[in-house]
């Protein structure tokens, strides 16, 4: 591959960017100082650094993003921002979104270019843990709770014409934060179409705000403010793939 790809993959800088900063000698090649960011390096067996850190290769690129309202999980949208427009000047080609939030959910949303992880978090069959935050209009009765903990009828069918219930799920009840509206956390593990909104309404409720806490074993962390993204960590990413 190119250095200025192999550069401009490790995020130093744009195209132009990399083309200066080798020009001015911070890039080594094998201890060497690299003399143009066009030249083709060998990603497996080159040792590259850059500003005297030793780079090594990222195959896959993973983002966690604190999704805002009023933007859609999809690669390309004639419309509306997609979530890989407030990526953009990460400059990866091939990323897409870890499974859809609705347009008017916000929250944790993990993007990435590794094709394999995001089949492995989204296969049914894994039942990855997803933890939702449900700003609610009415507060839940017990007898609600009992239902979506069981499992509701949320108007889909199984192949045979039979009633697909929802899997278990675990409802708790957010802290008290002063919010006049009643709040529960819900862990769901599978992740229908709508299916938070659509098991509110099926014990009679109706789903206000909705907010993505965490998918599997990564949380949203505090200080990521809807908007905001950032590189997955390699604990965080060891964890996914473990
Ligand atoms: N369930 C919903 O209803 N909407 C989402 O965005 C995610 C889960």
């Amino acid at each position: 591959m190119r250095l200025d790809k192999y550069l401009g993959d490790h995020n130093i800088g744009t195209r132009k960017q990399i083309k200066e900063y080798v020009k001015n000698g911070r890039c080594k090649i094998n201890g060497i100082v690299a003399l143009k960011s066009d030249v083709h390096i060998d990603e497996d067996k080159d040792e590259i650094s850059f500003d005297g850190v030793i780079l090594s290769y990222k195959k896959y690129h993973y983002f966690i993003l604190n999704k805002p309202s009023g933007v859609v999980s999809a690669t390309t949208d004639g419309r509306n921002t997609t979530v890989l427009d407030l990526l953009k000047d990460e400059n990866v080609k091939g990323l897409s979104p870890c499974g859809r939030l609705d347009i008017d959910t916000e929250g944790l949303l993990l993007i990435t270019d590794d094709g394999g992880l995001i089949h492995r978090l989204l296969s049914p069959i894994k039942h990855v843990d997803k933890v939702y935050e449900v700003h609610l209009k009415d507060r839940l009765t017990d007898e609600g709770r009992m239902k979506l903990e069981e499992g509701v009828d949320i108007g889909d069918k199984k192949d045979d014409g039979s009633i697909d219930y929802t899997l278990p799920s675990k409802v708790a009840f957010a802290p008290d934060d002063g919010q006049d509206r009643p709040v529960i956390l819900l862990t769901i593990h599978e992740g229908r179409f709508h299916q938070v909104k659509r098991m509110l309404e099926a014990v009679g409720n109706e789903v206000l705000f909705l907010r993505r806490l965490s998918m599997g074993p990564i949380k949203l962390p505090d200080d990521l403010l809807p908007g905001q993204y950032r590189s997955l960590t390699d604990e965080e990413i060891d964890l996914l793939n473990s």
